[in-house]
């Protein structure tokens, strides 16, 4: 960017705000009103349209298979407010609804929005976005000096209420506070069109329009904490109804118009929990002392986990309070792609500048996944972790269906236990302290899992169950990944190879089907398919005998359709095929692959290709270190047959 380029960004920015730097009389706000009736809002409104002003898309699910697979019909909405939180779509598009309704002033506006998850799931990230979005909103108009920054509009008496409406096309509601009424009496002589208003923001730091409950010892539980209290200093100054005497410093006081957030909310006595309670649904709260209810207008945001949420859901006396909560819950993502991306999100912003192996955030995401599925019957955990990240399952060299949804109403809890997000991080972190290369890898990473599993407190059950997807499961899995990926290497121009077999697959498969000849590309000589090219590839996925006539059929089909619906061929279109290619590249370079790895000194030839691998797969993402490693690794542990 140069200098003009930031010029214009501050200008504009600068031209965008300018009319927000006002400060006037009530008189002058009013005609601000009536040029722009949008800057009147109430809080949900508010904040819905902080939401949505970042735009938001629905995911085009007809166009990703992948996609299709984890979300068949149901329609996903992406907003851009809430880019940076990953699988747990349907818990944003809950809260989304739910700002929605209430910003239509339905009955969600006077209800207490709560989050119940798992630890670590994303609750307090999901507050602290809501209240960065108010921060970062445009200012708003209060009455100047007012404890509440209320809306000026307060001023304008009962009676003329419907007229103002009317002439600004607003809504008006709520009322004067304690202090501003006193001050439009005494100082403004109840002329209120003089009433000075200025503009204001929000911030977090300073509590203005966002109010934090933390949970309070329950030996102390003082209400000042929500609606402030009476400073007794003045109380010789002034008399004890004179609303001089307030100190409206509490959550409720400052969050009004924004955010009253109520952190553990259930810990709370129960007092704090009714004055919630009759904040949302009555719009009114307490004044400290012994004047009137004061009007209050906030978004009330509340989070637990689920065993709070459990014992107090189980008192029956809570009922008048349930019934005014909308709850909606945070599970742990689920899906293996987007926990990846969380790990990649923290990493950032994190102090570490270290180097990560290919497949090694992917391990550890894998892992925190397993952990949070429940089992089926249907279906082992790692098959059901790959359909839960919509890859195509392959049994028998057939595309395996299995219905997601079916998986997914068979544990309606799942998603609410198992590992979270923090405990994979510090897991990575362990990692990286204990590297002295400053680079990590699938095997450190599977190390410092389990050493972190060992140290948990969790049942012995649970315990065996998780190092055995550490030390079994994943252990398999990552061979599986790593001879692949080394072969890959190993092979030079890998691509092109399989493109070949691929394409003389297809020739040969076809006209097995079809009972042609093949044209041979080179001397136009006319050939019987070749069945035993056929069924060494075939063979690479267990399909033999008759097996073998209707898989050809079937390839030979799909590629048809493929062609006719206008699409584009390679190797990995049909993923039996691909399996089957890719393991038969890989089986035909296993000896020399074991070879060259293994070898202790080298000839000349050897040399030149394990140089040539190393380079490949420092291509791929390795560096000397952890290429060095892994190799190693590969050596001593692959190729086993
Ligand atoms: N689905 C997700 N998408 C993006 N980031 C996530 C997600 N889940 C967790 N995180 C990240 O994990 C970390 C822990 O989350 P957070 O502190 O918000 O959890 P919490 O639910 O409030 O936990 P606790 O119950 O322990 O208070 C944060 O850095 C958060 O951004
Ligand atoms: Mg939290």
């Amino acid at each position: 960017m140069d200098k003009k380029t930031f010029e214009d960004l501050i200008k504009k920015d600068r031209e965008k705000r300018a009319y927000r730097q006002f400060s006037g009389a009530f008189l002058d706000y009013l005609e601000l009103v009536k040029e722009d009736p949008s800057i009147v809002k109430l809080a949900h409104q508010r904040m819905y349209d902080v939401i949505m002003e970042k735009g938001a898309k629905i995911l085009k699910t007809e166009e990703h298979p992948r996609l299709k697979r984890i979300y068949g019909n149901q329609i996903i909405k992406k907003y851009q407010f809430f880019h940076d939180f990953f699988g747990i779509d349907e818990t944003l598009m809950k809260i989304v609804r739910y700002f929605h309704s209430a910003a239509m002033m339905g009955e969600e506006s006077r209800q207490v929005l709560y989050l119940v998850g798992p630890v670590g799931a994303g609750k307090s990230s999901i507050m602290e976005a809501l209240k960065l979005g108010l921060e970062m909103s445009l200012p708003i108009f209060a009455l100047k000096d007012c404890p509440m920054r209320e809306e000026p509009l307060h001023l304008v008496p009962k009676h003329l209420r419907k007229k103002f409406m009317e002439l600004l096309n607003v809504h008006i509601e709520g009322d004067l506070c304690p202090v501003c009424r006193y001050r439009l009496k005494n100082k403004y002589n109840g002329e209120f069109e003089r009433f000075p208003v200025e503009a204001v923001d929000y911030s977090i730091r300073t509590r203005k329009g966002i109010g934090v409950v933390p949970p309070v010892d329950p030996n102390n539980q003082d209400t000042s904490v929500l609606i402030g209290s009476v400073d007794i200093s003045k109380m010789d100054l002034y008399s004890e109804d004179d609303p001089r005497v307030l100190s409206l410093n509490g959550a409720f006081n400052v969050g009004n118009r924004g955010v009253v957030e109520f952190i553990e909310v259930f810990k709370n006595e129960i007092e704090y929990l009714h004055a919630m309670i009759t904040a949302t649904q009555e719009k009114f709260i307490p004044s400290p002392g012994k004047g009137p209810m004061i009007y209050f207008d906030g978004i009330i945001l509340a989070h637990s986990n689920e065993a709070e949420w459990n014992k107090f859901k189980s008192d029956h006396t809570n009922e008048a309070i349930l019934d005014r909560i909308v709850k909606i819950e945070v599970p742990y993502c689920l899906e293996l792609n987007e926990e990846i991306k969380i790990y990649q999100k923290i990493l950032r912003q994190s102090r570490f500048s270290m180097h990560i192996a290919p497949h090694t955030l992917e391990i550890a995401a894998m892992f925190a996944v397993l952990t949070r599925l429940a089992s089926s019957n249907k279906v082992d955990p790692l098959t059901k972790l790959k359909i839960y990240n919509g890859e195509e399952i392959m049994e028998k060299g057939m595309v395996k269906k299995v219905d997601i949804f079916e998986l997914k109403e068979e544990a309606p809890r799942e998603g609410m236990t198992g590992i979270s997000t923090r405990f994979i991080v510090k897991a990575i972190d362990r990692a990286l302290s204990e590297s002295e290369h400053n680079c990590i890898n699938p095997i450190t990473i599977l190390e410092s899992l389990v050493k972190e599993v060992r140290e948990l407190s969790i049942s012995e059950d649970e315990r065996r169950r998780y190092l055995s997807f550490l030390q079994n499961t994943l252990k398999k899995e990552y061979h599986r990944m790593l001879e692949r990926e080394v072969t890959k290497a190993f092979i030079h121009g890998f691509t092109e190879q399989a493109e070949d077999l691929f394409n003389n697959y297809l020739d040969h498969a076809e006209a097995f089907v079809n009972k042609t000849k093949i044209k041979d590309r080179n001397t136009g000589e006319e050939l019987e398919p070749d069945e035993k090219f056929l069924t060494s590839i075939e063979e690479q996925i267990g399909i033999t005998g008759s097996a073998a006539k209707g898989f050809r059929q079937d390839v030979t089909s799909y590629m048809f359709f493929v062609l006719r619906s206008g699409g584009k061929l390679n190797y990995q279109s049909y993923e039996p095929l691909k399996e089957a290619i890719e393991q038969k590249l890989t089986n035909s370079v296993k000896a020399l692959s074991r070879v060259i790895t293994m070898a202790k000194v080298r000839d000349k030839e050897q040399n030149e290709k394990l140089n040539a691998m190393v380079e490949e797969m420092k291509k791929n993402g390795y560096c000397d270190h952890c290429c060095n490693v892994i190799l190693k690794y590969a050596a001593n542990n692959l190729w086993k047959d």
